[in-house]
């Protein structure tokens, strides 16, 4: 039977009083829930109250919540001295050292203490829900209650149904979530759960555009923010995190799914992580964090426009917006079928690169410029564009494209030759991993987008990124990416070739 979670005599404890176990504790005393704290440590637990009702007091002073709220709150707080002060809770949360072993025992202790119906929930991030249950007499009152740091601001919880958890404990728990006033979200017992699974598109394929030399890491978050809309490039989102947190994670979700080729991490990373180079916290990751360092501001754009430009009709809809560009910006656009001797030639690859749609078109590599149009190109719709060379491009077409595209004031990125530029294979990762997720059944699709974006800050969740760019599109593009690279990386997700051959919603569940 399950706990009456709405009840206002509703009592939870709180085993693990680090920064996540402090966290939980403030949202669940400001919602009126009478908490339990306790710690291994002799005094965290009563350091950790001190600390939240500190962080409740700041809130008061800032005139976030009312003095009342805070008594209120303050009074909810209970420090117990030993575990078996816990023996009141209806909910247990553990937030203790991240430790397969550790927290079997703790589980097993916990089950000699407290009542039959006891929830027991585990805000582990890595482990599994499932082995921590089955060491457990009655596992089928434990799941997990996943948080994000730091609790109070990231306000997303994912309460995991392990193999033998009950559907009450999972149920009761998606209430508690919302009673803290977070949105809860469930998933299934998978590796990384749902937000960082669905976030290893965006750093590992950053990771691996690098690693190839497409662009360095600077253009890259550059694209990802102004092109692609995220609030943070993906190597600004490495140094903040730091690689001694986000390589294990890339290593262990690759490995619990058995090397599965969307996931696989980044030898560029696994060194960085060798040498120390972290990111913000040991002064230098792939930015200088350091007292002296300079801010790297882009080189101004050449101003020598070409004088003759041809545009590929691979894309008509698109084609027609680069004539305007060019047009605006006083350039001779050519519309005969092939280009004359001297134009500059440009194409619009979709998960190709540039050298293959130049040889295919037929056209002079010297003079071929690549422009990424998926995320929109027309002047003041996009803030920045991502144009692309092949390797014989020559240096005056190079900055010729460079003048064309930045005359109407958009900065322009100017990257090597990528199967899929720089955002659209980040993007088409992304949305093929949250396809994937839908896929195995993890979490609904609309679970799935809603964690990713409150979980990763992500400007949509993946399914509905996908949704913006087409669904058929994205598919198109993976499988260029899967020809030209061979790599099984960019294998299409069945759920997304299906929706997209039936043109229907990513966020489309099977009837
Ligand atoms: P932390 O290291 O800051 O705090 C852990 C606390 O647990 C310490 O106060 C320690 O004294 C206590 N502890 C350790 N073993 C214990 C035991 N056997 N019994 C009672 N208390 C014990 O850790 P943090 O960062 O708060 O994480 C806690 C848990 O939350 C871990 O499972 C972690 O994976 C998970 N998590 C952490 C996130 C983060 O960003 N820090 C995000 C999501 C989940």
């Amino acid at each position: 039977m399950s706990p009456d979670i709405q009840s206002p005599d509703l009592c939870i404890g709180i085993v693990g009083t680090g920064a996540m176990g402090r966290g939980i504790a403030q949202i669940a005393a400001q919602a009126g829930i009478r908490v339990l704290l306790y710690d291994a440590l002799h005094g965290a637990a009563a350091s950790a109250r001190e600390t939240v009702v500190g962080t409740l007091g700041k809130l008061a002073e800032k005139g976030k919540i009312t003095q009342a709220a805070l008594d209120a709150a303050a009074a909810k707080l209970e420090v117990v001295a030993r575990l078996d002060g816990l023996a009141s809770a209806q909910v247990i949360v553990e937030a203790i050292v991240e430790n397969l072993d550790v927290k079997k025992a703790l589980f097993q202790q916990l089950e000699d203490i407290v009542a039959a119906d006891c929830i027991l929930a585990t805000n582990t991030s890595s482990l599994s829900v499932t082995s921590i249950a089955a060491a457990c007499n009655r596992p089928e009152r434990v799941a997990g209650f996943h948080f994000f740091n730091p609790v109070p601001l990231m306000k997303i919880v994912e309460v995991i149904d392990g193999l033998l958890t009950a559907p009450w404990a999972c149920e009761a728990l998606l209430g508690l979530g919302r009673r803290m006033g977070h949105t809860a979200v469930r998933a299934k017992d998978t590796p990384g759960f749902i937000v960082n699974h669905a976030g290893r598109g965006f750093v590992t394929e950053a990771l691996r555009a690098l690693g190839e030399g497409v662009a360095d890491f600077r253009s890259i978050d550059r694209i990802m923010r102004e092109l692609a809309g995220f609030r943070m490039g993906p190597f600004e989102l490495l140094d903040l995190t730091g690689l001694d947190v986000s390589h294990p994670v890339m290593e262990s979700i690759y490995n619990q799914y058995y090397q599965e080729p969307r996931y696989r991490p980044s030898p560029l990373a696994a060194q960085r992580l060798a040498g120390g180079v972290l990111g913000r916290k040991t002064g230098r990751g792939f930015y200088d964090y350091g007292k002296d360092a300079a801010v790297v501001a882009e080189p101004p754009a050449p101003t020598a426009l070409p004088a003759r430009v041809w545009v590929s009709q691979t894309h008509p809809e698109w084609a027609d917006v680069l004539r305007e560009i060019a047009a605006a910006a006083g350039v001779e656009v050519e519309t005969d079928y092939l280009p004359g001797p001297d134009a500059l030639c440009i194409v619009t690859p979709l998960g190709g690169d540039a050298t293959s749609a130049c040889v295919e078109q037929g056209l002079d590599p010297k003079r071929c410029v690549a422009i990424d149009c998926l995320f929109g190109i027309a002047a003041g719709k996009s803030a920045r564009r991502n144009l692309m060379t092949t390797p014989l491009t020559s240096t005056a077409m190079r900055d010729a494209a460079h003048a064309l595209f930045a005359a109407d004031g958009t900065p322009v990125s100017v990257v090597a030759d990528s199967a899929g530029f720089v955002a659209q294979r980040i993007v088409a990762c992304i949305v093929n991993i949250g396809c994937d997720i839908a896929q195995q059944g993890v979490a609904t699709p609309d679970d799935i987008d809603r964690a990713v974006t409150l979980g990763l800050g992500y400007p949509k969740g993946p399914l509905a990124f996908g949704d913006a760019l087409k669904p058929k599109l994205v598919l198109d593009l993976l499988e260029a990416m899967q020809k030209f690279y061979g790599d099984p990386r960019y294998r299409p997700s069945p759920w997304l070739k299906r929706r997209a051959l039936l043109g229907v919603s990513l966020l489309t569940e099977a009837t």
